[in-house]
């Protein structure tokens, strides 16, 4: 087996509006996803952008306008390819008179799972999730966070082999994002694929594998992120300490306070730095590392390219 999860020029529009006035809105656009075993996969993209969409056709909440998706390299319309999926939707609805543990065992319970497993199994993901202490609380006592997780343990119960979650640390404070994002590396490292979608690039850049960006119902980037920030060409940056002289300026340096950046630099360039410094007293060289961007740079990049392109906005 290949991929946990494919796509093949998924499209998927929906039709809003009236009678009368009939609208299509192109949410998918010809996705071509592939998410191998075992990888934590980052699915990046401004709002609206169709990451819920194609997360709802895996989850055959919906269906395409065309194209194809499979999960397990079955097609996702097969009522049992998702008996192995964990999946967290992006606003979960949640029974608020429930006490954390009801709510779980309601979901075992669901999937037909006996009894005394299902109590260990409750045990053990309000343990994993940091919830035990409130087996008792009604979930309506829940902060944000602690609803995101026990709705990740939610999608856990049937201990899944691929966990899907939409947006899983969107709305969440820093100590609550970073909790989920703990728990998503830490499904990662027992072996799981989980495929995430998010609009935030610090949760891409802390945990994920492999990331794929998607804007307009397209997906412009994609692959190990490494790779994507690894510039082509053999691109250094270098970073100085001390005062900006007239020769320096011609690098177009970054400065800040005493710290002077040039970046991207050929190798031949480097050079002229080198010497620069080697005749100048008042510079030090601190570092010489090769150039990459940063996933900010290449996500605003493709934005750039999409407007220029098609005319995009942001909403
Ligand atoms: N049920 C729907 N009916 C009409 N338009 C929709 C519906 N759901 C989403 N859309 C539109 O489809 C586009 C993609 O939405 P969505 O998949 O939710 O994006 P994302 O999850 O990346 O924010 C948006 O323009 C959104 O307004
Ligand atoms: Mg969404």
């Amino acid at each position: 087996m290949n991929y946990v999860i494919r796509t093949e020029r998924l499209v998927k529009i929906y039709h809003a509006g009236g009678p009368v006035k009939k609208k299509e809105i192109e949410a998918v656009r010809g996705l071509d996803l592939s998410v191998r075993r075992g990888e934590i996969y980052g699915f990046l993209g401004p709002n609206g952008a169709g990451k819920s969409t194609t997360i709802k056709v895996l989850m055959n909440l919906i269906f395409p306008t065309s194209g194809a998706a499979f999960l397990f390299d079955q097609p996702v319309e097969r009522p049992d390819v998702r008996d192995k999926v964990g999946f967290l939707p992006e606003n979960p609805y949640f029974y608020e008179y429930l006490t954390a543990e009801e709510f779980l065992k309601l979901n075992a319970d669901l999937y037909g799972i006996p009894s005394q497993r299902a109590k260990e199994k409750i045990d053990g993901l309000l343990d994993f999730v940091g919830l035990s202490r409130f087996r008792k609380t009604r979930l309506k006592k829940f902060s944000k966070g602690m609803l995101q997780r026990i709705g990740l343990a939610q999608a856990l119960i049937n201990d899944p082999e691929l966990v899907i979650l939409d947006e899983p640390t969107s709305g969440l404070d820093p100590i609550g994002r970073k909790m989920v994002l703990d728990l998503i590396k830490t499904l990662g490292d027992q072996g799981k694929t989980v495929f995430f979608s998010t609009h935030i690039l610090s949760d891409v850049e802390s945990v994920c594998t492999q990331v794929g960006i998607i804007i307009k119902g397209k997906l412009r980037k994609s692959g190990n992120i490494e790779e994507i920030l690894e510039s082509d060409d053999d691109l250094f940056r270098v970073r100085l300490k001390g005062k900006l002289n007239e020769d320096l300026k011609k690098f177009n340096p970054q400065v800040t306070g005493e710290e002077i950046v040039i970046s991207p630099v050929t190798g031949e360039v480097l050079y002229e730095v080198f010497d620069l410094v080697k005749r100048g007293s008042d510079l030090q060289l601190v570092e010489v590392g090769k150039f990459r961007k940063t996933l900010e740079e290449v996500f605003l990049e493709e934005v750039e390219k999409v407007k220029r392109e098609e005319g995009y906005e942001a909403d």
